[in-house]
């Protein structure tokens, strides 16, 4: 399963490059206002600390002015992928930035039915929202599981991005179904580092090892 990381904090993209973890980052016009930061230069910082698919997401909503959008966004680099939402004119876009060779990103995914829209379309990625399901009592992981069986059943290419992931629960449900890529922020990738017997087991090796008095270097 591939890790990218929701988010565009430069300081928390950087650390999770350096452990050698990290595959790609997504980013959305909410995580953009938060920055504070200006966009497209924003994205070009990303697109240098990692080599991964970088996810830009147009703001039009309309045919013309998206494939303007992405027109110049996806000159910052050859590995940004242009977000398009899940729309008529968003799957349009979708087709013809795919039939250039361009990576998209599908957004807003909630249902099978616009994840198989999508993949006929030629996405790179479809984004279904796992945890925008379960806020509204919707169960988000049999989502991932239907889209992942269709997928199969078609070879399609497009990869299953599992977005709006809120817990280490939701990634590991998703990677049994065989779900490509998760995206999630940053504190939930820090999280799949923990258990309990890990840091205690390890704070028992460390105090018998000062009691031996011995050292490796
Ligand atoms: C990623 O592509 C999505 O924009 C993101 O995962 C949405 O997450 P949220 O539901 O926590 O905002």
């Amino acid at each position: 399963m591939k890790f990218f990381v929701d988010t565009a904090d430069l300081k928390e993209i950087e650390e999770l490059a350096a452990t050698g973890l990290l595959d790609g980052v997504t980013t959305n016009p909410s995580i953009i206002a938060k920055s504070g930061q200006e966009f497209i230069p924003l994205i070009k910082e990303i697109c240098d600390i990692v080599d991964g698919p970088v996810s830009a997401e147009v703001a039009a909503t309309d045919f013309d002015t998206m494939m303007k959008e992405a027109e110049i966004l996806r000159k910052i680099a050859d590995h940004v992928a242009i977000k398009v939402p899940l729309t008529p004119d968003g799957l349009r876009v979708c087709k013809a930035l795919t039939d250039e060779g361009t990576m998209v990103n599908v957004t807003l995914c909630f249902s099978a039915a616009q994840a198989l829209l999508a993949a006929k379309a030629g996405a790179s990625f479809i984004s279904p929202f796992v945890g925008r399901l379960d806020d509204i009592s919707s169960d988000g992981l049999a989502l991932i599981q239907d889209i992942c069986l269709i997928y199969e059943n078609y070879n399609f290419d497009t990869e299953v991005l599992v977005a709006s992931v809120r817990s280490p629960m939701h990634i590991i449900e998703a990677a049994k179904m065989g779900a490509h890529v998760m995206t999630s922020p940053p504190s939930v990738i820090k999280q799949l580092y923990k258990h309990p017997l890990t840091d205690s087991g390890l704070a028992a090796f460390v105090e018998d090892w000062k009691n031996s008095g011995q050292s490796i270097l």
